[in-house]
């Protein structure tokens, strides 16, 4: 999943476009100075000016009582959930699909002995609230867990970056407050939220109890989180920091980078959103069969692209976006992470440039067009033969599939799909083509996919239009 770039054998004229996160994003200039000039303490006694003025700048921001500053996202949500499940033998509810549960190592279980119990994410990062009312155990007995906490993300990775509805959040917090159940917001990507929904921050997290965010991501920091909430929870927050070694000196020299991402890193989100938003769409008008987004449901940085796996190996794929052959036009090597086993995923940040995202895009589509050019090439050829024997009906062509009918009296679509296959003495094109031809059919699949190169749909061609000549002739001489 996370693998480490090799830039050896790039060309000096290649440029790497990464869009496998948004964590590799690195601190502006304005963060660097910042940094520089810190006003610093310790700050595991409280005496950090920049740290407690960072942390002071978001609990206001969120609306929240408090707020402590942290390593990472990682630590936020797990020492939310210890805070709010002090009882080993606590359960915590969550999507199945959220990072807390997934990509946390089990945190929750591992160290603080609380088990999760997971609700089926649907594609918008929500879940179903008559499957959350019968997952909270109300009154548990001896034999159960107690039903401690409601966990949601927002945005939510393996969604896609999918923003949650305010109203769904209402509803959680309503369901929430009927069983006395606190709600832990996973805001990773808080900021993007809100920058979606067009709202303040503090108007998302208004339904939940405690919310963390990253300033390591889209807002550029080169580490952090910060949890908010009422001032007992952030109390007993920075207790279980200290023993998870989380406790920092002088981390005012880190705080001073996530006061210049609140100040100017916020407001400019919105080109990541429309830079994901470019990129699907140049997707999206390919209408490759093979590979596709689904456009009106890209709503923040990340961007999906789903792929038909029976067709196309998305390691290969990942290879062929990072890799710059000397006959591409293109001199970008793009780098995107497969977290599920059905797409790829490109993020957006800060320092993707418009040009980089033209870029980007050239290249995909390089990688994609090659159905294009397969049907209007190969489908054309054939079309203008006008042979009896194999012909295409163009106005049925799919993306990536052309049929090719066959009809001869004396010779079945078997024997002309073995002649495609078989190289012959004196064929004047040496390409053996292979073909899907059922008995009892009138017609041949010719498929592409994204391996097939132009030169390979040439020589397709070419063995296409002497294979159906030949068996023309034999035809022609039969009547
Ligand atoms: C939704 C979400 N939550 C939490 C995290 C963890 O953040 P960190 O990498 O700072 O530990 C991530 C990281 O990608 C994330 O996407």
């Amino acid at each position: 999943m996370y693998e480490k770039i090799i830039k050896a054998d790039l060309g000096a004229d290649v440029k790497i476009i990464d869009l496998r996160t948004d964590t590799i994003s690195k601190p502006t200039q304005e963060m660097r100075e910042a940094m520089y000039v810190a006003e610093l303490g310790d700050d595991v006694y409280g005496e950090d000016p920049t740290v407690i003025e960072l942390e002071r700048r978001c609990a206001e921001l969120l609306g929240k009582e408090d707020a402590v500053f942290l390593v990472s996202g990682t630590m936020a949500n797990l020492i939310a959930i210890m805070v709010h499940c002090p009882i080993r033998g606590s359960e915590v509810i969550s999507g199945d699909k959220s990072h807390t549960f997934r990509l946390e190592q089990g945190g929750a279980s591992q160290i603080a002995g609380i088990q999760t119990v997971t609700l089926k994410n649907k594609e918008d990062g929500t879940f179903d609230l008559d499957e959350l009312r019968d997952k909270i155990r109300k009154n548990p007995d001896i034999h159960e867990p107690i039903s401690s906490l409601i966990l949601v993300e927002n945005t939510h990775n393996l969604c896609g970056g999918k923003v949650l509805p305010l109203e769904w959040l209402e509803k959680v917090n309503h369901i929430a407050g009927e069983h006395n159940i606190p709600i832990h917001m996973d805001g990773a990507r808080l900021m993007n939220a809100a920058t979606y929904l067009k709202v303040t921050p503090r108007r998302v997290v208004r339904d939940v109890d405690s919310v963390c965010f990253c300033l390591s991501k889209g807002l550029g920091c080169p580490v952090g989180a910060i949890l908010c909430g009422n001032s007992q929870f952030i109390a007993k927050a920075r207790r279980v920091r200290k023993v998870l070694g989380g406790g920092w000196r002088q981390a005012g020299v880190l705080a001073a980078a996530g006061l210049v991402a609140i100040d100017t890193m916020i407001d400019r989100l919105k080109i990541d959103h429309e830079h994901a938003y470019e990129i699907a769409k140049a997707i999206h008008q390919t209408r490759s069969n093979l590979f596709k987004v689904q456009l009106s449901k890209v709503q923040t940085n990340i961007l999906l692209m789903y792929i038909d796996t029976t067709k196309v190996d998305i390691r290969e794929l990942q290879r062929r976006l990072q890799t710059v052959m000397d006959s591409d036009e293109v001199r970008a090597s793009v780098r995107c992470s497969s977290l599920k086993s059905n797409c790829v995923r490109f993020v957006l940040y800060h320092e993707i440039t418009d040009e980089d995202v033209t870029n980007a895009i050239r290249k995909i589509q390089l990688i994609i067009s090659c159905d294009s050019y397969f049907l209007d090439y190969l489908g054309g050829t054939i079309a203008d033969l006008k042979s009896p024997v194999a012909w295409v009906d163009l106005k049925e062509v799919e993306t990536n599939i052309i049929k090719l009918y066959y009809r001869h009296p004396s010779r079945g679509i078997a024997e002309f799909s073995r002649r495609l296959r078989e190289i012959e003495e004196g064929d004047p094109v040496k390409v053996s083509l292979v073909v899907s031809a059922r008995s009892g059919m009138d017609y041949l699949r010719l498929a592409t996919y994204w391996e097939i190169t132009d030169e390979d749909t040439r020589l397709a061609a070419m063995k296409l239009v002497y294979v159906i000549e030949e068996f023309g002739r034999n035809f022609v001489s039969k009547i």
